[in-house]
């Protein structure tokens, strides 16, 4: 069954309710016209906290639990009814599939029952509509560089359509890597900002961890560098020992950390954040190089990351390149943005029907993960 509105949309008077439910954080927002009308968001991050990482039961019970809470919250914020709304823009894919279907059963009711048009976006692309939804005015064509715990991906975007992956990385996603080294480094879940708040009070040693460029590609790979910071803090456990003429103990890596003073383990995240911003910043800026256009655009939860902000911010300037950032609060996972992206599609001819189901993977990236 198609989905047919009795409404007439026109771009002026549009308003999209978002949903997002693909990992840990249930959200809903209202958006009109690419203006924030509100923008609601309720983590489980605190549940996960003990198994550092996302159990997804837990977070797509969370979801079944919060959903209509947060739609209330959304539509109060945004002062405005289910009767309001012009279009349902949710999440399919992706993600844990437990945790989108709770998102998109919700969409599916909300069309059936107002009578109003859905449209399925994916999540990766969704993070590049996050600095347009908020106030930034990008252009197209441009370099999108998608930075999150699951991908890390460098897009050609010729517009709202058209998506050609540049490179991707091999094995673990950035976030992922912030994530393992700050439990390795006894940090707590999740790993990025914790990771950012040690680094500010590190010394970088560039000789200390070096990540494979892969010469001319734009690929990535972060899981090397997550073993080179766990042999690092082995050898500096074992050579405190010895200088303290202690006998070797059986290496358990959870205990290594707590071997370690403060400003060591500072160090450490310091030149662990340092080598994986250089990196993002060296292929985003060759990939605007080699396809000759003049933007570029962040998103992903670790666009949050103020070092990674500030080297981009730097390296856009000297290379004469146009920088939209998304606002901190609009890096990690938030439905305004998939709002952002489903008006855009939708004014582009895109309609989704109440057979969309939710993936784990995006098309728009390959899996070299088994
Ligand atoms: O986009 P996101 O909210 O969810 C996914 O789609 O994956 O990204 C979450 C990831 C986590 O790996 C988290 O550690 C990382 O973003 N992250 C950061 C920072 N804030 C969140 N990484 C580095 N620095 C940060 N400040
Ligand atoms: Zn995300």
């Amino acid at each position: 069954m198609l989905i047919k509105s009795n409404k007439i949309l026109g771009n002026i008077d549009m308003i999209i309710l978002g949903i997002e439910t693909s990992c840990d954080e249930t959200a809903v927002a209202v958006v009109k016209d690419n203006k924030i009308l509100s923008n609601s968001v309720s983590s489980s991050v605190d549940l996960h906290k003990d198994f550092g990482g996302v159990i997804p039961e837990i977070a797509a019970r969370y979801h079944v639990e919060y959903i209509n809470y947060v739609l209330d919250d959304a539509l109060r914020g945004a002062n405005k009814k289910l009767k309001d709304i012009d279009l349902i823009a949710v999440t399919t894919r992706p993600g844990l599939v437990g945790a989108l279907l709770v998102g998109v059963s919700l969409a599916k009711a909300l069309s059936l029952a107002l009578d109003i048009p859905l449209i399925g976006v994916d999540h990766l692309i969704a993070h590049l509509y996050a600095a347009s939804v908020s106030g930034e005015s990008v252009k197209f064509p441009f370099v999108g560089l998608v930075v999150s715990g699951g991908h890390t991906n460098l897009f050609l975007v010729h517009d709202v359509k058209r998506y050609k992956l540049l490179g991707q990385t091999l094995d673990d996603a950035a976030g992922e890597a912030f994530d393992k080294v700050a439990k390795i480094l006894n940090l707590g879940y999740p790993g990025g900002p914790a990771i950012q708040k040690r680094a500010a009070g590190g010394k970088i040693d560039k000789k200390l961890f070096s990540l494979d460029t892969f010469n001319d590609s734009l690929n990535f790979s972060f899981s090397g560098i997550k073993t080179a910071v766990l042999y690092h803090l082995r050898d500096k456990v074992k050579a405190g020992r010895l200088l303290r003429g202690e006998k070797s103990k059986a290496k358990d890596v959870s205990k290594l950390a707590a071997k370690l003073s403060a400003e060591e383990i500072n160090d450490i995240a310091a030149s662990f954040q340092d080598a994986v911003t250089d990196i993002l910043v060296r292929k985003a800026i060759e990939a605007v190089r080699r396809e000759k256009v003049r933007t570029l655009v962040l998103g992903g939860g670790v666009t949050a990351n103020s070092e990674l902000r500030d080297k981009m911010v730097d390296a856009a300037r000297d290379n004469g390149i146009k920088l939209h950032l998304p606002a901190k609060k609009m890096c990690l996972d938030n439905a305004a943005m998939v709002a952002g992206l489903g008006g855009a599609l939708y004014k582009k001819g895109e309609r989704s029907d109440l057979y969309i189901t939710a993936g784990s993977s995006s098309v728009y990236s390959n899996s070299f993960k088994s």
